[in-house]
């Protein structure tokens, strides 16, 4: 009963482009989709058989939208909790269940949280106020990025911060919310490990790409990362720990800044599918969607070998007219169907074939 059967279907919480890929995948595997988001037209729900409008905290629509479903997922980290917590008080199947969701919605948890499972992280002070940042920027050595700690995403809800800024206002134009002030990480590079759970407790990971982000989204990345060995095998163990300690069921991001001397800092983890996974589609076996939803459904997961090299870049809404022109010959195109093309959102990514392994 907790393994789908062939043709059950399957409900998404969220209508993003990580839900139309997830819905794509879903289809594949033979489920029918069921989306359930608030937005009108939204990408996801244009190419599933069913979609529900409605709101996430209206708890009766939701609860009658699940019971319609055989499982439930999320394709975005700040679905409520307490929205969640209803379905399964109600006996609904939601995977991945509460605890990544609790863990990832606020910086300051997610970060103890990591800490808790010997995942080392840039050391960080909560801020409640402006008053609290000057002392907490003194024990950083005068510099730290102050991030909101809630809804914070592609970079948006943080500003750098130095002693003699005036930390009043830069906490102010981040919505006078509680924060987290973080210590800069010398990164020579960002790396991310995209791993699954499946509900019987087996854990695989993608090979790790390197992500090179620019004003805060992540814009490409490169498959093989330059790697030793060994801090490769430290990055999965890591996201296995983190993943059996959540019981968690699907696919996860685990984000990282590798130090000069190849020790890994934790950045933050995502309970989804990921931007930087997107090259898994065009270069392994099993995708990460494709894999989120045997996960989800309880099936065995599918092999994360991989045959290519692949290079992943995004596109944002003020590349599309230029989008002929940049993009390699030997590239595989996916857009999101997004109505607009605002600038500085993704609206698409592109995966290079760099050549069989
Ligand atoms: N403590 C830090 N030190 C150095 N760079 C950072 C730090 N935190 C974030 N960054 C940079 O900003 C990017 C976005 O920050 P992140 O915390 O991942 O927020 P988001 O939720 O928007 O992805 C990171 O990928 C990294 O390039
Ligand atoms: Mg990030």
């Amino acid at each position: 009963m907790s393994k789908l059967k062939f043709g059950a279907r399957i409900g998404i919480l969220g209508g993003g482009q990580l839900g139309r890929m997830l819905a794509g995948a879903a289809a594949k595997l033979g489920f029918d989709v069921s989306i359930y988001c608030p937005e009108a037209d939204a990408p996801a729900s244009r190419v599933a058989g069913e979609s529900v409008r409605a709101g996430y905290n209206q708890l009766d629509r939701v609860l009658a939208w699940a019971q319609t479903c055989d499982a439930i997922t999320y394709e975005f980290e700040n679905v409520p909790v307490s929205t969640v917590g209803h379905l399964i008080r109600n006996g609904q199947i939601v995977r991945p269940g509460l605890k990544a969701l609790e863990m990832s919605q606020d910086r300051i948890r997610e970060k103890t949280f990591l800490r808790s499972c010997a995942i080392p992280t840039a050391e960080f002070f909560a801020i409640q106020c402006g008053d609290d940042i000057g002392p907490a920027l003194t024990q950083l050595g005068g510099a730290g990025l102050l991030k909101t700690c809630s809804d914070g995403y592609d970079g948006k809800g943080q500003s750098r911060i130095a002693a003699g800024d005036d930390d009043e206002a830069i906490f102010r134009a981040l919505g006078s919310r509680p924060c987290v002030l973080e210590g800069l990480v010398p990164f020579r590079c960002e790396v991310s490990v995209i791993a699954a759970r499946g509900l019987q407790g087996d854990i695989v990971c993608y090979d790790i790409p390197e992500n090179i982000h620019k004003d805060g989204i992540l814009k490409r990345s490169t498959v093989p990362a330059a790697l030793t060995h060994n801090i490769m095998q430290d990055a999965f163990r890591a996201a296995s720990r983190l993943v059996e300690t959540l019981d968690y069921v699907g696919v996860l991001a685990l984000e990282f800044f590798v130090l000069p001397d190849g020790r890994l800092i934790a950045n933050e983890f995502a309970p989804r599918v990921h931007n930087s996974g997107h090259w898994t589609v065009e270069a392994c076996l099993t995708g990460q969607f494709e894999q989120h939803i045997r996960a989800v459904a309880g099936w065995s997961l599918g092999s994360v070998e991989r045959t290519l090299d692949v290079e992943m870049e995004n596109v944002l809404g003020e590349d599309l007219d230029n989008l002929d022109d940049n993009m390699p010959a030997t590239a595989s195109l996916t857009l999101y169907g997004k109505r607009d093309a605002l600038r500085g959102r993704k609206i698409g990514h592109w995966v290079r074939l760099n050549g069989s392994i």
